[in-house]
């Protein structure tokens, strides 16, 4: 894995100097971005001989490699130990004023921070201001913790050991990438039949779980075309920061299709997680239909299968995984739903999911049943929708052998 560790600068950096070897030592490339004050505690000397790279602060050293940008581009993950008030502060404001603070705003890679202040400093309202500016945009805090501080004070603001620094790193950023190689194509949202120009008929899929097994893919080292039909709002950020995800948007069955048989057209595996509509209106309506005109009656007519044609294309060695959601009244119900949907498809996996009023949409956890080609259960995972994502690649993982 490629780590970029930021280290800023308190009495801690000393600390990062057994962090960054235990990293070296697990055999992990790292990359040390020193802030100019990190240098007044421990030397590019120490740093450079520590990660065996060279270690710059300034973004106008090595100008040619383009090193302001790349690091944070190939870093799978950057950590910043000890983080400052100061370095949290130009954070959250997204300051980009030394090679550290470009870094941070050029990567795409999980961030970790280790702060490390006097209990005064980490209590005042500007850092946790600060804080909960930085916890929103998904960065990661390990620590501080209490202890004895620099000066003889006590109190919350010791930087986290070096291994439990280590711990929490490798916990954020698994170092898998059982799918390196692999190209997948993955289908989320709902899509929208249009009535007229203003109405449509549409489902309550936020596209999350779709998203998540796109971004889960990619971290996990594939390729990933990600198909998005309609999707709550922020729901695809991740997926388009991805270096290895890129998306295509749709808004209706027959486009969805499209781009579906498209992307998955010479792709290792295909996952239909978009809940695609089964109709769509037989005449939309140019104009926007009036009360006036009295109450109208919609014509349907069924939309394509989509994962019916996957498997009629489906390639030598190509996996197609569906996605089900059903109201089931008990979980016998759901798992025999499921069996006949997976044989009627012709799927090599299926992953069943019971929705409900309050059950399977958005945001929330998730719990699913993976069918296989022989009818047996291959995984039943169940958590938030990531878990359920890499819980889904594991058993894609498995019958791919
Ligand atoms: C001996 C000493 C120890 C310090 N320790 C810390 C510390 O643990 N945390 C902190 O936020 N600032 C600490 N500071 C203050 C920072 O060094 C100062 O805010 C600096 O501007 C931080 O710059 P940087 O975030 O760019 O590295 C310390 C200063 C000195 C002189």
């Amino acid at each position: 894995m490629f780590v970029v560790v930021g280290v800023s600068g308190g009495i801690a950096a000393y600390k990062s100097v057994q962090l960054v070897r235990g990293l070296v030592t697990a055999g992990h490339e790292v990359h040390v971005i020193p802030t100019e004050d990190a240098l007044r505690f421990v030397g590019t000397t120490t740093w450079e001989a520590i990660s065996r790279h060279p270690v710059t602060t300034s973004v106008h050293d090595d100008v040619a490699d383009v090193r302001h940008v790349s690091l944070g581009t190939r870093a799978d993950l950057v950590i910043v130990a000890p983080a400052t008030a100061n370095t949290l502060a130009r954070m959250a404001a997204g300051i980009a004023d030394d090679l550290l603070g470009v870094t941070l705003l050029a990567t795409t890679a999980p961030v970790l921070v280790a702060p490390a202040m006097h209990t005064a400093m980490w209590e005042h309202p500007a850092t946790r201001e600060n804080m909960a500016v930085l916890r929103a945009r998904g960065v990661q805090v390990i620590g501080p913790e209490d202890g004895p501080l620099t000066g003889g004070d006590s109190g919350p603001g010791r930087m986290s050991e070096p291994d439990d620094i280590l711990a929490a790193a490798l916990a954020i950023v698994p170092d898998r990438t059982d799918l390196a190689g692999l190209t997948v194509a993955v289908s989320t949202g709902g899509t929208r039949e249009p009535i007229d120009p203003v109405r449509f008929l549409g489902n309550r899929s936020s596209g999350t779980q779709g998203a998540e097994v796109a971004v889960a893919a990619a971290d996990r080292g594939a390729h990933v075309r990600l198909v998005a039909a309609y999707v709550d709002e922020g729901v695809l950020a991740a997926a388009l920061r991805h270096p290895r995800v890129t998306v295509v948007r749709v808004a209706t069955a027959v486009e969805l299709r499209t781009a579906m048989l498209a992307a998955s057209a010479d792709a290792d595996v295909a996952v239909m997680v978009a809940a695609v509509a089964d109709y769509r209106v037989a005449e939309v309506s140019d104009h926007k239909l009036r009360k006036e005109d009295g109450t109208p009656t919609l014509d349907l007519v069924t939309n394509p299968d989509v994962l019916a044609e996957l498997v009629a294309q489906r390639q030598v060695g190509q996996t197609i995984v569906g996605f089900a959601a059903e109201t089931a009244a008990d979980d016998a119900e759901l798992r025999e739903r499921g069996r006949r949907k997976r044989a009627r498809k012709g799927v090599d996996l299926l992953a069943v999911n019971a929705v409900g009023w309050d059950q399977g949409f958005g945001a929330g956890e998730n719990a699913v049943i993976v069918l296989d080609a022989s009818d047996g259960v291959r995984a039943e995972v169940a958590g938030d929708k990531r878990a359920v994502a890499d819980g889904l690649w594991d058993a894609v993982a498995s019958v791919r052998g």
